[in-house]
C-alpha cells in the first residue's frame, strides 16, 4: 500500500485582523486540500494594527476547538510566498474573492506568482454570501468608532479588538 502525501494550501495574508470571511475561505479550502496553513506576511513597511505575534496568537486562539484544528496550521512568512509554499511543500495558493474589484489585483497576483513559479497553482475561492461585505479594514473602522463587530469575527478576534478600541463595546 502506497502512502497517499498530504495535499497542502497556503492561505496568505496580512490577517490584520482575522475576519469570518477568511474562517469561511480556510473552511472551504479544507474540502480541497488535507491541511491549509495560514501565512500571515511579515511586511515591515505596512502599517499593521496588531503586529504579526499578535496576530499569530489571536488566530491559533481563533482555531482552537475547531473540528479541524490540526489541519489549519497558522505561521508567518517574509519575502516571496512563492519560495514559502516551495518550503512548505505546498500545491497551491488560496485565494479569497468577495468581488469583481478584487479581481485585478488578485489576477496580477496570480500571474505573477505563476511567472515565478510553475510548481504551486494559485486558486480562488468565493466566500459565502453573507461575508461578502465584510473585509478586515471595514471591521477596523466599525470598531474604531465603536461600532459592533459581532458575528463579523471569531470571538478571541473581537476580545483583542477591544483592548485597540476602548468605544468598542
Ligand atoms: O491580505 P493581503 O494583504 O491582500 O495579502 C497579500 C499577500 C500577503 C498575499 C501578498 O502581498 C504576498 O504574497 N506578499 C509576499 C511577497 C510576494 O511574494 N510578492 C510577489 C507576488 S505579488
Amino acid at each position: 500500500m502506497t502512502d497517499k502525501k498530504e495535499r497542502i494550501a497556503i492561505y496568505p495574508g496580512s490577517f490584520d485582523p482575522l475576519t469570518n470571511g477568511h474562517v469561511d475561505i480556510i473552511e472551504r479550502g479544507l474540502k480541497i486540500f488535507d491541511k491549509v496553513i495560514v501565512a500571515i506576511l511579515f511586511n515591515p513597511s505596512k502599517k499593521a494594527l496588531f503586529s504579526v505575534e499578535e496576530r499569530l496568537a489571536m488566530i491559533k486562539e481563533s482555531f482552537a476547538t475547531h473540528k479541524n484544528q490540526e489541519n489549519i496550521i497558522v505561521e508567518s512568512f517574509d519575502g516571496l510566498l512563492v519560495d514559502y509554499a516551495k518550503i512548505k511543500d505546498a500545491v497551491a495558493i488560496i485565494r479569497g474573492m468577495r468581488a469583481i474589484s478584487d479581481f485585478e489585483s488578485e489576477f496580477q497576483m496570480a500571474l505573477m506568482n505563476r511567472k515565478l513559479s510553475r510548481d504551486v497553482q494559485t486558486i480562488f475561492l468565493m466566500t459565502g454570501l453573507r461575508w461578502i461585505f465584510i473585509s478586515s479594514s471595514i471591521i477596523k473602522e466599525v470598531a474604531r468608532f465603536g461600532g459592533d463587530i459581532s458575528g463579523m469575527a471569531p470571538n478571541p478576534i473581537k476580545c483583542k479588538m477591544k483592548e485597540k478600541f476602548p468605544l468598542l463595546k
